[in-house]
């Protein structure tokens, strides 16, 4: 297995291109379900973009990539040796309509699959994805909406049966803003029998994102990144080309690798209005950001201040930042807490960074900080994709060696970070892990 070596202490400078975002790709790709035909550019090279692709060939979509460029985004090894700006999807053969166990463990979002092969081809086959890592994550959510709108769900031996003669428009009120689950009802409305509103949805910007694209294509919605979304049903949708935000929490942690040790960090193709709560964290902590069109500075604060936050749906401080801001809040001046409000267990890579000389204290769901460590490479290893970059992050500013082990996580989730990190000045290899 993969691990990364990290020589820490080594300043950042220069700018880096953020990729286009993951949470927003999946939802736009698992919509070609919907039928029909569009192009995408700015697809990230990923792991869970692979699986995601993997998933709907198996269910009948057909994906052509075009203007292949060797080497484009320097994919993570092991995969094919170029990625491409443009991906061509059209729906081929509608006769599929299984999820497979072993596809589902491994990328929850494989879940995005039931809303729009309910509402295109009637009948859904999806494995129950299982809690993982850092909570329970149940889709509970996900089909008493479904129900609502017209569906029959079973759930037999691991798997959710869903069928439906048609499904109809509905008032449905959410009772927490889930991301995906947002997602899966807005895309299942939009082929639906008349007018559905969802109440109390997710606003965060790659729901915005997904709704652009389906309007682009003729969707009729409206309210996306408000907490009250309405979709009127149309028969089908037409060809577009659409390009997919960048990536608001790979920006997130390349700003806080900046505020760790940067000398003028600018990272490019972004826009600061979905990163305003990650912003005004680092902001509080001391740090100084200089916009320009499309992109931001950053350099490194010289004493840190301890911050209190709290995890929150958007517009709060996100969940799948928690991990990489703990780094900085360990050697700031003053204590800081964090409390993880969205998901039951999201602390794992606390102990790891303790065992780096970080003086973080779980108690339930808040962490208490103490700041004013002084971090010491160790080998570590990564528990889930967020939890990776936190502990690069930490191996970036700790004194000596750190190996950071089982990154075929941060794969999942970001485009050759270390060849990114590398460009920018840090010590950093992607090395084969020896197995004892
Ligand atoms: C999305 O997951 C993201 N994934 C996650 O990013 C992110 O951490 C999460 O939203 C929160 O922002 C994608 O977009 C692919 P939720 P999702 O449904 O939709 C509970 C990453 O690192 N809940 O908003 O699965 C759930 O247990 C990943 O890129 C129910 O109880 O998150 C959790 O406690 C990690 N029943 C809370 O809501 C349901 O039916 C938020 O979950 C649905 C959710």
């Amino acid at each position: 297995m993969d691990a990364f070596r990290i020589v820490g202490g080594h300043p950042l400078r220069g700018s880096v291109r953020i990729s286009g975002s993951k949470n927003a790709a999946l939802p736009i790709l698992f919509s070609s379900l919907l039928g029909g035909s569009f192009s995408l550019s700015n697809i990230p090279c990923l792991r869970d973009v692979k699986t995601t692709l993997l998933l709907l060939e198996q269910l009948g979509i057909r994906i052509s990539v075009a203007e292949e460029t060797p080497g484009l985004r320097d994919p993570s090894p092991g995969s094919d040796s170029s990625w491409s700006d443009r991906l061509e999807i059209s729906e081929g053969e509608t006769s599929s309509f299984e999820a497979p166990y072993d596809l589902v463990r491994t990328m929850r979002a494989s879940v995005l699959c039931l809303g729009p092969l309910l509402a295109r081809r009637k009948k859904a086959r999806v494995s129950l994805p299982g809690g993982c890592l850092i909570g329970a994550r149940p889709i509970d959510m996900h089909l008493k909406a479904f129900e609502r709108m017209g569906a029959t769900i079973t759930i037999h031996h691991g798997y959710i049966d869903a069928e439906t003669d048609g499904l109809e428009g509905c008032e449905i009120s959410l009772p927490y803003p889930t991301v995906t689950g947002t997602e899966n009802i807005m895309m299942a409305a939009v082929l639906a029998k008349g007018k559905t509103t969802v109440t109390n949805a997710a606003e965060e910007p790659e729901i915005v994102d997904l709704a652009d694209f389906l309007v682009a294509r003729g969707a009729r919605i409206t309210g996306a990144g408000s907490s009250t979304i309405r979709i009127e049903g149309v028969d089908r949708l037409d060809p577009v080309h659409f390009s997919v935000m960048f990536d608001r929490i790979e920006a997130g942690t390349f700003l806080v690798g900046a505020a760790l040790l940067g000398d003028e960090v600018t990272i490019r193709e972004v826009n600061p209005a979905p990163l305003s709560s990650i912003l005004d964290v680092l902001m509080a902590m001391g740090a100084e950001a200089e916009s320009r069109p499309g992109q931001i500075t950053m350099s490194a604060i010289r004493n840190p201040r301890g911050v209190s936050i709290r995890t929150l749906p958007y517009p709060g401080f996100p969940t799948d930042m928690q991990a990489q801001i703990l780094p900085l809040m360990a050697i700031a001046k003053g204590p800081s807490t964090v409390v993880e409000t969205v998901f039951e267990n999201r602390f794992t890579h606390v102990m790891e960074m303790n065992r780096m000389g970080a003086n973080i204290e779980i108690h339930g769901s808040q962490a208490m900080v103490r700041g004013g460590s002084r971090l010491e490479g160790a080998a570590v290893m990564a528990s889930d994709l967020r939890a990776s970059a936190g502990l690069v992050l930490a191996g970036l500013i700790a004194e000596g060696e750190t190996e950071v082990r089982r990154v075929y996580h941060i794969d999942r989730g970001y485009e050759a970070i270390e060849k990114k990190l590398e460009a920018l000045g840090a010590r950093i290899k992607r090395i084969q892990e020896e197995l004892p």
